[in-house]
This record gives structure tokens, sequence and C-alpha cells, in this order.
């Protein structure tokens, strides 16, 4: 018997100030971008935006419905998007925030794990990682260098050879 062990490694920054100036402004997109959501049941409303290595954004936002599963995660809906506009472009960096009808948005979000199985396919998709950077309105930012980081042991394509 051996046992293994998992590290993950991320950057946290104390305020968007710490970031640099295109991160910061990639999240600020996201912050913006909450306000499309629609998200009448959970009142959590979360905006991704991404930056696709051939400079083009594009964003995305929570869109739930009255039959509760139907709904989408921003994360998810953004790549729907950017798979649509532009296919096989590689995602560079995306940014994730959320804004709460308690009024609380001082932590960093943690994408669900559908969305997580749904970053990875995409990495795996155009072979490119995709840098996240996670945050709320205000508070600590968390950045990832690769999207799949947060699936540790995931099921792929690759699994199933
Ligand atoms: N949600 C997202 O859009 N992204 C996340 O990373 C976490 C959760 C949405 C799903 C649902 O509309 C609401 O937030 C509450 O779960």
């Amino acid at each position: 018997m051996k046992e293994n062990k998992i590290e993950i490694s991320y950057k946290v920054f104390d305020d968007i100030n710490e970031l640099t100036k295109e991160d910061a402004w990639l999240l600020n997109e996201a912050r913006e971008v909450t306000k499309q959501a629609y998200a009448p049941y959970s009142n959590f409303y979360v905006g991704a935006a991404a930056k696709l290595v051939n400079g083009e954004i594009v964003a995305g936002t929570n869109q739930e419905n009255a039959s509760y599963p139907v709904g989408l995660c921003a994360e998810r809906v953004l790549l729907a998007s950017a798979s649509t506009l532009y296919p096989e472009v590689a995602i560079d960096t995306m940014a994730i925030s959320y804004h709460s009808g308690n009024g609380n948005s001082n932590q960093p979000i943690a994408p669900c794990g559908m969305c997580r199985q749904s970053l990875q396919e995409y990495e795996m998709r155009v072979k490119k990682p995709i840098r996240l950077i996670l945050a709320g309105l205000e508070g600590k930012i968390f950045v990832f260098e690769k999207a799949s980081q947060l699936l540790p042991l995931g099921f792929t394509s690759e699994s199933m050879m």
C-alpha cells in the first residue's frame, strides 16, 4: 500500500488593486455582468467574463428556471457562447464573480462540480489551460493557473481509453 497526496496551489490576492491591469479589467467585467443574471429563485447573481486567445471577450450569467434543475450556471453559459461564437478558440482567462441577495459578496466564488467538469472538457478540447480568477464583489481573490486543478482525478475522454 502507498498513500498518494494531491496538492493544489493557487495565488491569493487581498483585493483587485493587487491584480495586473488586464486581470483587474476582466474581473470588473465579471462583476459588472452579474447584473444581467436571471436568478429570481436563488437571488445569487453570478457573472463570468473570459478573454479568448484571439482577444475577444465573452461573458455569461446564471439563468434560472421555475423548474430548478433546468437552470444554468454562468460558467457553462459562457462556455456555450464561446464555443458557438468562436469554435475551437482557446480561452486564456476566465473571471467569475457574484452578488448575493443577502448582501454578502466578500468570499471568492467556488464553481460547482458540474462547471468544473465543463471547464476541464474545454481545456482538453482546445489543449490550453484556462486561468481562473475567482472573487466576490470585494475581498480576497483566488487565481488558479488551470481550471482542472479544481477537479483532481477528473473523468475525461482519456478515462474511456
Ligand atoms: N451558480 C453559478 O452560476 N456559478 C457558480 O459557480 C455557482 C452557482 C448559480 C447556480 C444558481 O443559479 C445559483 O448560482 C445558486 O446556486
